[in-house]
């Protein structure tokens, strides 16, 4: 049936035979018409109408092709991030602004209510006003529920190896400030998470961008040239579902990726917030649940799963437990209390497993209609991404087309986005874009996307 649709004998729009018709055609079973369907919607052929059958979707355009070279483009210098980033900060709360710019996770799911009455019940049947500064560590029910979760990750580890955060890139900071001195060379993804950028800036870092394949992530041959040729004291990386292209390394690199490390003896910030975010049949594996030698410091959250207002996040390591344990207490004394056993809660139930499968179907299904809504009304020279995992897109215009330009049209507009510039220290991606799919599509967002796609459109015939 791809072959047919892919040749076009059946059409865009067009209504696949029924089931039952198939079914007789073919002299195989309604079962196995149904699983063939299921296959050819997951791998976004065709679409389900309610009560009215499978039709032919539109086809995703081919992903983004993003060099992945063993060739080393960056020297190491020093972090300053643009001032592009605070811009995108202050917009955040413009009212009536469709926000694309930030990845955050939809609030349309069951487990925000449940932590809305989990918060209540738990503030009044627990002190946690006026009983002064809690052990810096955090509580142990939060941190047993936080190594039961790595266990899915490959990652064994006892809760007294954890030590608990004010989100993910407090947990980052915690181990930069731990493992780096200012001056100090590290390794990043490129493009990189803004955040990080940000951080390497705060602690006066130099750092070496590393490409990033659109499918197979960190360019091991690249980060290897690297470190033969810079004295690299640490490299991070967003190992799976990568903020802003959405891969991951392979398993089997990760392992390689582990054995490097281990033959400079650098250490490596692994951030796995997205990592429940898969879009494939089961969760990959942390780099971490390689490690035999507690070089990976594992740093995560549940700013992406479930809301970033908990402020709930951890570092795994053995290795530096007690450095990490006083720098926490040396930046903050310790972390609110309620939070964390809240979290701790929803983490011990089914309901947050169950929440993961709804967030993960929602979120594949609505990227898939924001493809739908590009193919629409951006011009074909644009390339998207395809993420394996998480919530948000990439996009590439045509190098001549200026994606701060467009930013600021944007933002003159009530329409958000995140311009490329924001996720390098220099200027190679100014061309593109990120968007986040996680939130339900309306009208008004969809027509957001059309606004956009014009802007580039009138851009590319000129
Ligand atoms: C890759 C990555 N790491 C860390 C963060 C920040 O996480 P938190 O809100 O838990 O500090 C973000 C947020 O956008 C992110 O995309």
């Amino acid at each position: 049936m791809a072959g047919l649709i892919r040749t076009g004998a059946i059409t865009v729009g067009e209504r696949m035979p029924s089931v039952r018709q198939l079914s007789k055609l073919e002299n195989v079973s309604i079962s196995t018409v149904t699983a063939a369907y299921h296959l050819l919607e997951e791998q976004g052929w065709i679409a389900v109408r309610p009560k009215s059958g499978y039709y032919v979707r539109r086809q995703v355009r081919d992903s983004l092709e993003v060099p992945s070279t063993s060739e080393i483009q960056s020297r190491p210098v020093l972090a300053t991030t643009s001032q592009l980033v605070m811009d995108v900060q202050r917009e955040i709360s413009k009212p009536n602004a469709v926000s694309f710019s930030r990845a955050i996770p939809a609030t349309d799911f069951p487990i925000t209510r449940h932590l809305e009455r989990t918060y209540t019940r738990l503030s009044r049947m627990r002190k946690h006003l006026g009983i002064g500064h809690t052990n810096p560590v955090g509580p142990y029910e939060l941190r047993q529920q936080i190594a039961h979760h790595a266990v899915d990750a490959g990652v064994a580890i006892s809760p007294a190896s954890i030590v608990t955060t004010a989100g993910c890139l407090n947990a980052m900071g915690l181990c930069l400030q731990v493992l780096t001195q200012p001056g100090d060379v590290v390794a990043v993804e490129s493009p990189c998470y803004y955040g990080i950028l940000q951080l390497i800036e705060a602690y006066g870092l130099k750092a070496v961008e590393i490409p990033v394949h659109h499918q197979t992530g960190l360019s091991l041959g690249a980060l290897k040239l690297a470190m033969e040729q810079w004295p690299i004291k640490v490299v991070l990386s967003v190992s799976s579902f990568s903020n802003p292209l959405g891969c991951s390394i392979p398993d089997e690199r990760k392992k390689e990726l582990v054995l490097l490390l281990e033959q400079y003896q650098v250490p490596l910030i692994e951030d796995d917030i997205y990592g429940d975010l898969y879009f494939g049949r089961r969760r990959t594996r942390a780099i971490k649940a390689f490690d035999t030698q507690g070089l990976v410091l594992l740093c995560s959250s549940l700013s992406k799963t479930i809301d970033p207002q908990l402020r709930v996040g951890w570092i795994l390591s053995e290795r530096y437990y007690q450095e990490l344990l006083h720098r926490k207490f040396l930046n903050m004394l310790s972390t609110p209390i309620l939070p964390q056993l809240v979290s701790a809660e929803i983490l011990s139930q089914g309901i947050y497993e169950r929440h993961l499968r709804h967030a993960r179907e929602a979120y594949q299904y609505r990227y898939r209609h924001l493809v739908d809504l590009v193919s629409e009304h951006f011009p074909t020279t644009t390339k998207i991404s395809r993420p394996q995992g998480g919530i948000v897109a990439w996009f590439e215009l045509p190098k001549h087309v200026d994606a701060t330009e467009l930013y600021h049209y944007g933002r003159k507009h009530d329409v958000l986005i995140a311009p490329g510039e924001m996720f390098s220290l220099n200027k190679q991606y100014q061309h593109c874009f990120r968007l986040n799919y996680s939130a339900r599509w309306t009208p008004e967002k969809e027509k957001a996307i059309e606004k956009l796609g014009q802007w580039v459109a009138a851009r590319c015939s000129t």
